[in-house]
This record gives structure tokens, sequence and C-alpha cells, in this order.
């Protein structure tokens, strides 16, 4: 059977949340000094859109992470692959991710920042995916709530592939 892909979320949709989770940063951060943490590699078409729409002036760095195989299921191992490089010590510090489903990855993200002593640690999602949650993780801003299914596009892969699709799409295996 070949994969399926059904739309969930249009460009127009996303950009208005882009939009909307923008402004509300911008707001919250106006006093104070923002450094955005992206979770690699998903994030990356997320993180390009939202920095563009905010309206204070931020710092971004990178982490990456591993703990999903080829497969749709999270392995629960967590490991850093791409470290943090800038100081983030006495800053406020965004962690944005494109998606949190177990929320195995902002669980320990959440640790692992708190080494670097930040003034202030949030967490931005684009999609909170929230049926197969087995931490629960703060997350501050959140895009979409969605309950379940597996989804590809916008920076989501399925097996490296689709992250270039510029909508949302449900991946019918
Ligand atoms: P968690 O640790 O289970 O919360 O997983 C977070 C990571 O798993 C995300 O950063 C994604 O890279 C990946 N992930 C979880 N659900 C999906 C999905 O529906 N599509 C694509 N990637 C996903
Ligand atoms: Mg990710």
């Amino acid at each position: 059977m070949p994969e399926e892909l059904l739309p969930v979320l249009s460009r127009a949709e996303i950009a208005q949340t882009v939009k909307s989770l923008a402004r509300q940063i911008s707001k919250d951060y106006a006093k104070k000094d923002l450094c955005i943490i992206g979770v690699l590699n998903g994030v990356f078409v997320f993180l390009a859109d939202l920095v563009r729409e905010l309206t204070i002036a931020v710092q971004v760095d990178f982490v990456r992470l591993a703990s999903y195989g080829s497969g749709t299921v999270s392995s629960g191992n967590v490991q850093t692959t791409k470290e943090i490089e800038l100081d983030v010590k006495d800053r406020d510090v965004l962690i944005v991710e494109d998606i949190v489903d177990s929320g195995l990855t902002i669980d320990f993200l959440l640790k692992y920042l708190e080494q670097f002593h930040p003034k202030s640690i949030k967490v931005c999602a684009f999609i909170d995916k929230t049926e197969r949650r087995q931490v629960q993780v703060p997350i501050d801003y959140v895009g979409h709530v969605v309950d379940s299914g597996f989804l590809v596009g916008y920076g989501l892969d399925f097996d490296e592939k689709y992250r270039e699709l510029p909508e949302i799409y449900h991946l019918k295996l």
C-alpha cells in the first residue's frame, strides 16, 4: 500500500497560527533577554517563520536530540547529538519544538538546559499531540492541539521524508 497524505493544516492556517504565537511571544518577552533554542531537525521551518514574525530582538541557537529511530514511536531514549553554543546563563530561554508527542524530548531538554542556569525556561510547540503523552510537560505556547495520528510536512518528517511540504498532513500508512 502506498503512503497516503490527508490534509490537516493549510498554508493559510499555519501562517495565522505563527502570527498569533509571535504576537504573544513578542508581548511576553518585550522587556526580556530572549534566547530561542530550536530543536533540530523538525523545527527549522516553523522557527524560520516564527522569528520573522517577532517584533523583538532575539538570539537563536539549536540543539539536536535523537530519540526516534526510523519508526513513528518514540524509543524513550533521548540523547544530545548537538549541544547548545549560546551562553544562556541568567537569560530567558524559549524552547521551540515542532511537535510534542510523548513529552520525553521536552522533559529531557528542560533538565539539560537547567544545568546552564537560565533565568527562565518556557516551551513553544507548533503542535501538541496529546494522546501518547508519557510525561507531563509544561507547554506555554501551543499552535495547534491534535489528539493522535502521525503528521508530516512543515518540517515534520516520516523517515526523513516530507519535511519540505508547506502544509501539514496526516500520514496514513
Ligand atoms: P516526544 O519526545 O515523543 O515528545 O517526541 C518529540 C519528537 O518526535 C518531535 O520533535 C518529532 O521530531 C517527533 N515526532 C513526534 N510525533 C511526530 C509526528 O506526528 N510527526 C513527525 N514527527 C513526530
Ligand atoms: Mg523534533
